[in-house]
């Protein structure tokens, strides 16, 4: 008996751990439950946990080695004592940002699609919320593979798509990158668009983010209109669970199989949340044909 409670927050993904203290060190029964469900669940929201920053880092490594964020607007980390950490945040200090994404919409998209291991994990640790609005969504990329067309699987088995670097999910540029005017040219890795995932085997839509996103060897126009329909299927409210933030609520989610999105706020609120993420390794591409699955062509 670990003491753990594991309740769903919506019929797609996501689910609410407690009776657990991150700062405690966790033995192995503990560890082992909150491997089972976050493989379950895809996203765990932990709530009322006050975690210093080497807490949230000791509660990170459990999942595996730290992955230092991905180069911000400003060219520096915004924690110089704890570089592993990525701040996400709209406060400015002396006019200077403290944190990365602002206070507008975050458009959906997985986490550093565009490097050639992308991290398998994040975690993001509120320590302010806005009253209302920054709430984040996630989407299962499990269940948006299951549920698509025969005919739209056997169009994407075997592809590949360019996960383009030059923009953050706030649109900004990142640093050192220049505009793209050709979404064929774009910097950044090619993945399949159907992986499987690395540790459950099972297959997954990967798509990254629709910006400048090309789905290798198509024309532009049918690669956009494929793009754009799966895109669409990806983000039905059916597929996605919301998270309304409470001070101290820290959410693990796996960034293999899952979507996210955060809507605006004001911009006069205060929204301070600390970040980590997992190292991951190469996707391999889902063969549908030798999974056994009939796809008419
Ligand atoms: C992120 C992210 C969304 C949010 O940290 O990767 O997309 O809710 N954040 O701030
Ligand atoms: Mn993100």
């Amino acid at each position: 008996m670990t003491g753990i409670t594991v309740t769903p927050l919506a019929s797609s993904l996501g689910a609410e751990v407690s009776g657990i203290d991150l700062r405690q060190s966790l033995d192995h029964d503990i560890l082992a439950e909150l491997q089972e469900a976050w493989g379950r669940h895809l996203v765990l929201r932990f709530r009322g946990q006050a975690l210093t920053d080497p807490e949230l880092l000791a509660f990170s490594r459990v999942f595996g080695d730290l992955d230092p964020p991905g180069p911000n607007p400003y060219g520096k980390p915004f924690l110089s004592e704890f570089p592993e950490i990525n701040v996400i945040s709209n406060v400015k200090v002396d006019g200077v940002p403290i944190g990365n994404l602002g206070d507008g919409e975050a458009v959906w998209h997985c986490d550093m699609t565009y490097v050639e291991r992308p991290p398998r994990a994040a975690l993001l640790h509120a320590l302010e919320v806005p009253p209302g609005g920054g709430d984040t969504y996630w989407s299962n990329m499990y269940l948006v593979y299951e549920t698509l067309p025969d005919r739209v699987k056997a169009l994407i088995d075997g592809r590949k798509a360019i996960h383009d670097a030059t923009y953050n999910s706030a649109g900004m540029m990142r640093k050192g990158m220049k505009e793209v005017t050709d979404p064929r040219e774009a910097p950044g890795a090619h993945h399949p668009l159907v992986i499987v995932h690395p540790d459950t085997g099972r297959p997954a839509l990967f798509l990254g983010r629709r910006r400048n996103s090309y789905v290798l060897g198509m024309d532009i126009d049918e690669s956009n209109t494929l793009l754009d329909a799966l895109w669409e299927h990806a983000t039905k409210s059916e597929f996605t669970f919301r998270q309304e933030w409470r001070q101290h609520d820290l959410i693990l989610w796996d960034n293999r199989c899952t979507l996210h999105r955060r809507d605006a706020f004001d911009p006069a609120a205060t929204r301070i949340m600390h970040r980590t993420q997992i190292k991951g390794t190469a996707l391999q591409a889902f063969d549908a044909t030798t999974a056994g699955l009939a796809l008419e062509s």
